[in-house]
């Protein structure tokens, strides 16, 4: 498989400052997490690192894992530079097994990082393979940026649009796939550069997570459309989905 991050790594964080991962989406994880008793995570695309120490401010055992050696080696630069470790590991998150052997209270795969996966069977062998990393009565979160309203948006979307960078989207889709085009370009004279990256989505909405979560034996399936817990319709911004072991 090939790592589609191994450049984008660099700049990944030119999305913002990875300490403002404050705020509802903290305050949902602080409140459903008190709620199931969860002490111990696994972030299993843990990309640079910004879920895993928003969950560190909070008190939590974690170990972070990332198919992209790019992106766990972001994240572990953004960790030292705050004082943090953490286990983090190269891994597929279809084949957690390979490198952990224990299990967790929670498992996160957070933002669109499911959906890297296009077939139901590498998305059903991926779901199997954090079932099996859960606890009994285990909880998995999924959490994407793809859903029913965003899908009827413009198709050009200027995402950063600062003095000294700017990050442009330019996204077409189809019934099953989005695909991204990521447009970065730097404006200031230290750096000029500009950057296109590609990332072909698989769409994954409310009644997808519903049916593969439901065939890899998950059960309480829950679908929230913002980090107030909501119900998830098609109006919503968010699609976060909370399922148990
Ligand atoms: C859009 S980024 C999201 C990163 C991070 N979770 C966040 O919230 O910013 C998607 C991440 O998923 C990772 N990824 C994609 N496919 C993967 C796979 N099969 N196994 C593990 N990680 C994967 C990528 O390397 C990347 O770090």
């Amino acid at each position: 498989m090939k790592d589609l991050y191994e450049k984008l790594a660099n700049d990944y964080d030119e999305f913002g400052p990875i300490d403002q991962y404050l705020g509802d989406e903290q305050t949902f994880f602080k409140n459903l997490f008190a709620e199931n008793k969860v002490k111990d995570v696994l972030d299993c695309a843990c990309g640079t690192g910004q879920h895993i120490l928003m969950l560190s401010r909070l008190g939590y055992h974690l170990s972070g894992s990332d198919y992209s050696e790019s992106m766990l080696e972001a994240a572990r630069k953004n960790l030292t530079a705050r004082n943090l470790t953490f286990p983090l590991y190269q891994c597929d998150f279809r084949y957690l097994e390979r490198v952990f052997d224990r299990q967790f209270d929670a498992v996160i795969c957070l933002t669109n990082s499911l959906p890297h996966l296009h077939k139901d069977e590498d998305l059903i062998t991926a779901l199997k393979s954090m079932r099996n990393r859960l606890k009994d009565n285990g909880l998995l979160v999924l959490t994407s940026g793809t859903t029913h309203y965003t899908l009827t948006l413009p198709s050009i979307e200027v995402v950063v649009n600062r003095p000294d960078f700017s990050r442009i989207f330019v996204k077409k889709h189809s019934k099953k796939y989005q695909t991204i085009n990521i447009v970065d370009l730097f404006h200031t004279d230290q750096r000029n550069d500009s950057h296109q990256y590609q990332i072909v989505y698989r769409i994954l909405l409310d009644e997808d997570y519903r049916k593969l979560l439901s065939l890899s034996g998950f059960s309480e399936i829950r679908i929230f459309g913002d980090y107030q817990m909501n119900p998830y319709n098609r109006e919503s911004r968010r699609l976060i989905v909370v399922a148990r072991k």
